[in-house]
């Protein structure tokens, strides 16, 4: 396929970094989606004119190429079947759970992978037509990991890099997948593939020599048609200076203050951030809470619970059942433990604007974040951006990518609930000055390795490899 395209940097990524959304009138508008990974890319979109190619959200068939906000942007279509057995299906209900530590039963259906391969092959011949000659493609997590490949057969001039933001699995989970290998040879397609973790690049390094056969030495992967292919890992970060600034504004300093009097102005509170998912341990982070107040350890009048859990792929069962345990769990807390005026858990099943998230945390003296498995979870680090006081304390679960990275939390193992309990009594009862000690040190280590650093990391790496008569990648302008 010959070059015909004129973008020198493409981004793949299953969403677009806007949402179509439907007004009451009827008529749509797109808005910014939310999110890690539109304001880790955007600079760097910025500074080479990039486009970005994604599916935004429903199943409209009338989408052209727009442009937003000087962004180009590219709408990728799906049918409901396809949503059904790409989305829901072999990446939400296969891929997810079995990359995430198994923690609900991955299903494996045939029609589901037919489906993973059609909207893969969809997006790489969308990227091999925008892309000019010689540029560099940069691809997306868990959803789109037959693209690399696809892609190079398509335009073999292009330098192609995949990142995953979830976590690698290790070998003994991964090779329950029937189509191991394909993913595998998928993910071999691009000149670099990065993780979160270094632990998840050994895992891709090791699988890759046992299921398909490459030689390979440390980090690297040699094909038989002479191509090098390196894994790494480079940890996803935040805007850690943009959450500092909006937490500092006047406004969230207000909104901050109206919810510390909204839930009664009690000593402490404790928060929780999340997806509504079951990788992210909600379940058990709530029970243990509530087995805390029932033990008088905590009461009604000092601590209470804020728990905001954003609706998330709301047609996969497990998500469904999730959500029934979860309303069923805070109402028998709330019912059995909690006072007029004085609930034991907040339970806010909505989405919030970025400054009301960012008042949240500036309200919170304690953040919970316990998930059973994340490949990083920028909640935790998006607390301790807002916490320019030095104050605040995070209780992370050690199955967290984060924790590899903000060694001074107070780490918990999830699956333990007397451990988590422990935890958040610690934190609860820690002086000031051991509050401080450790969010002093959180807070260099989440400054220093911002999300700028992030993608220049990455794409550095990436040009690193290229041969020399190529175009190279501009890194986003530092601020
Ligand atoms: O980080 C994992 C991820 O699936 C991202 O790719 C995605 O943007 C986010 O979680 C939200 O999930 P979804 O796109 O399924 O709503």
């Amino acid at each position: 396929m010959a070059p015909s395209g004129s973008a020198d940097l493409v981004i793949v990524a299953n969403r677009l970094p806007v949402d179509r959304v439907t007004l009451p009138d009827g008529s749509t508008e797109w808005r910014r989606s939310p999110g890690g990974l539109v304001s880790a890319i955007e600079p760097v979109m910025r500074a080479n004119d990039g486009t970005w190619i994604g599916w935004p959200g429903g199943t409209e068939t009338d989408l052209e190429p727009f442009e937003d906000e000087g962004l180009d942007l590219v709408p990728i279509t799906l049918t409901q079947q396809e949503v059904e057995d790409f989305y829901e299906g072999f990446a939400n209900a296969t891929l997810w759970p079995l990359y995430h530590d198994v923690v609900a039963k991955p299903e494996f259906h045939r029609e589901w992978w037919d489906a993973y391969v059609a909207v893969n092959r969809r997006f790489a011949e969308e990227a091999a037509a925008v892309a000019a000659k010689d540029a560099t493609v940069w691809v997306h997590d868990y959803q789109l990991q037959l693209v690399p490949q696809m892609l190079r057969e398509l335009r073999p001039d292009l330098r192609i890099g995949f990142y995953l933001h979830i976590p690698f699995p290790p070998a003994e989970l991964f090779q329950q997948l029937p189509w191991r290998r394909q993913l595998l040879e998928g993910l071999l397609g691009a000149d670099l593939v990065g993780f979160q973790l270094a632990g998840a690049a050994q895992n891709f390094v090791r699988l890759v020599r046992q299921r398909v056969g490459h030689k390979t030495h440390r980090d690297l992967v040699y094909l038989p048609d002479g191509r090098t292919v390196r894994a790494a890992a480079f940890p996803i970060s935040i805007d850690a200076q943009g959450f500092e600034d909006l937490a500092r504004s006047e406004e969230v300093s207000q909104r901050a203050k109206e919810i510390r009097e909204a839930v009664g102005n009690p000593r402490r509170i404790f928060l929780g951030v999340d997806r509504l998912d079951y990788t992210k341990g909600i379940y058990a982070r709530l029970r243990a809470y509530s087995e805390l107040v029932v033990e008088g350890e905590l009461n009604v009048e000092d601590a209470v619970f804020i728990q905001v859990a954003t609706p998330s792929r709301e047609q996969v069962e497990q998500y469904r059942i999730l959500r029934d345990d979860i309303d069923r769990l805070v109402g028998r807390v709330n019912g059995d433990l909690g006072k007029i005026g004085r609930p034991v858990i907040h339970y806010l099943h909505s989405s919030y604007p970025p400054e009301e998230m960012a008042a949240f945390y500036r309200a919170a003296d304690i953040m919970a974040v316990t998930p059973l498995r994340d490949g990083m979870n920028l909640v935790a680090k998006e607390y301790v951006a807002c916490r320019f006081d030095n104050d605040g304390a995070l209780v992370l679960s050690e199955f967290a990518g984060a924790a590899e990275e903000l060694r001074q939390a107070w780490l918990v193992n999830p699956h333990d609930i007397n451990g988590m309990k422990s935890a958040f009594l610690e934190a609860y009862r820690a002086d000031d000055k051991e509050v401080t000690r450790r969010m002093k040190a959180m807070r260099k280590t989440v400054k220093q390795n911002d999300v700028a650093a992030w993608a220049e990391s990455f794409l550095t790496e990436l040009e690193a490899g290229r041969p020399s008569h190529g175009k190279s990648v501009r890194p986003p302008n530092r601020s």
